[in-house]
């Protein structure tokens, strides 16, 4: 490489890192963040919302009985859950894309009745034997920040994730929903609504038999194409909720973070040029900063953002016209070009030549790169993921922290349920994660320790299970 994309690419990586001060630093931040937002009452201001789930208390393991589970997020899933009774199930599912079309300039009407037609497909190959006088009651997971008012209604808060209908914000999803399954005279009643943290969570209590695994499941996560995160917390610490009937009975509740809006004000986050580059070609821009500097869907941008940036500099891709002379249409300039799975692939690219880099600059991106150029795009590649792998920690720290007390007469770790393909798939993500966990350090001087567990369909089966309680 020569030096002067070196020492370029250096200073770009340096920007990426985080060291242990900054990450103490905002795991308390993130701890008086929660307060602040358990107390609030506007869920829809732009800092970290802390919505109430309407979920008072988290399974045993023992619920029983068939329920549909309906879950939006970049695909439609359907699933029919059978619970046993036992920690286990067995479940029928399909995946239905959502059309591009569908998720913006378009209306929600279009949006719902797509969904409605896909769930009459669904019952339709999988449950024949459904007949119109036994409705299957049915928990929908709407993996948007929503304002709750019962276990079966909530206010979408705004979009997030790419999509963007006007129309529906401020406007009560289930019973959109619920129209539209009507005009097809579905059997199906949406009993339960919930966000995919809080169903990951539920699914993972479900499944954990804490007795043999000895961890308990203390936060459901998602580290897919958004990240957010869902805790139970004791209803004395929710002074929002001060004025609203729960049941007699009723603790706890367990809550949707939107951890994705955290430090919304960038107090603290690192802010670098790419990262807002990013911000700007994004529908909800201003919002979520925490999650573009995290998820799935941001990070390839984050590179190509960097990339664009040496290039202007004639750093890199010399022999190239700038991407402003380029053509609108020209790759470089495409938006979301760069897909994160082609970064996980980069990130092991450990051949001599680095032969895959090579191969999807020339054949996916038409990008002819020197051997020092494709070393450079490692190097950028890995600083980004090491820096959301490392963002990721801040919230699972400071939850551990906050109810690691009450729990302090058992010794079972503490697990967290999550789902997502960064998590799933993305190289060396966990590695980190768990790393700046350490390093931030909230269960150090205990023998307790972490435990990130995938829990694959959390969010439908928690679906599911929501609608076992409704
Ligand atoms: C976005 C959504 C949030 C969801 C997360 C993961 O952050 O706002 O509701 O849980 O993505 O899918």
């Amino acid at each position: 490489m020569d030096e002067e994309l070196r020492n370029a690419t250096e200073k770009i990586e340096d920007e990426f890192s985080l060291d242990r001060n900054f990450l103490v630093k905002a795991k308390n931040h993130f701890l008086t963040s929660m307060d602040a937002g358990l107390t609030n009452e506007d869920a829809a201001r732009v800092y970290m919302p802390m919505l109430p789930s309407f979920v008072t208390s988290l399974p045993t393991g023992k619920e029983l009985g068939l329920f549909l589970a309906a879950d939006l997020g970049s695909n439609f899933r359907v699933c029919s859950i059978d619970l046993h009774g036992d920690h286990s199930f067995d479940s029928k599912q399909s995946k239905y894309p959502v059309p591009k079309r569908l998720m913006k300039n378009s209306t929600s009407d279009a949006l719902f009745s797509f969904l409605a037609s896909k769930l009459q497909e669904f019952l339709k190959t999988h449950h024949h034997e459904i007949q119109n006088s036994t409705a299957l009651k049915m928990g929908f997971t709407f993996s948007f920040p929503v304002e709750q008012i019962a276990i079966d209604r909530g206010k979408l808060i705004r979009w997030t994730k790419g999509y963007s209908l006007p129309d529906c914000v401020g406007r009560d999803v289930v019973e959109f929903f619920q129209k539209h399954i009507d005009m097809l005279n579905l059997p199906i009643s949406i009993v339960a609504l919930t966000n995919d943290t809080v169903g990951t969570l539920l699914a993972r209590s479900y499944t954990n038999n804490s007795e043999t695994t000895n961890s308990r499941t203390v936060i459901g996560a998602i580290f897919g194409t958004g990240t957010n995160g869902a805790y139970f917390e004791k209803l004395s610490n929710i002074p929002k909720l001060a004025g609203v009937t729960l049941p007699g009975d009723a603790q706890g509740m367990v809550i949707n973070m939107e951890w994705g809006l955290f430090d919304n004000s960038l107090d603290i986050l690192p802010a670098t040029k790419y990262d807002n580059f990013v911000d700007k070609v994004t529908p909800n821009r201003g919002y979520h900063l925490f999650e573009k500097r995290i998820s799935g869907m941001f990070l390839g941008e984050i590179l190509r953002a960097a990339i664009v940036d040496l290039h202007e500099k004639s750093l890199i891709l010399k022999d190239m016209p700038k991407a402003k002379f380029l053509p609108a249409t020209h790759l470089l300039n495409q938006r979301f070009l760069i897909l994160t799975e082609q970064m996980a692939r980069f990130e092991i690219d450990e051949s001599e030549n680095l032969e895959v880099i090579r191969t999807v600059c020339e054949t996916e991106w038409h990008l002819t790169t020197t051997i020092g150029e494709r070393e450079a795009i490692k190097i950028l590649t890995r600083a980004i993921s090491k820096r959301a792998a490392y963002l990721c920690a801040i919230p699972l720290s400071a939850i551990v922290t906050r109810v690691k007390d009450e729990y302090r007469q058992d010794d079972k770790d503490f697990e967290v349920g999550c789902v997502g393909s960064i998590i799933e798939f993305y190289p060396g993500f966990e590695e980190h994660l768990l790393d700046a966990f350490n390093k931030i350090g909230p269960l150090k001087g205990s023998n307790k320790k972490i435990i990130l567990k995938l829990e694959a369909d959390g969010s439908e089966v928690g679906a599911a299970l929501c609608a076992s309680n409704a």
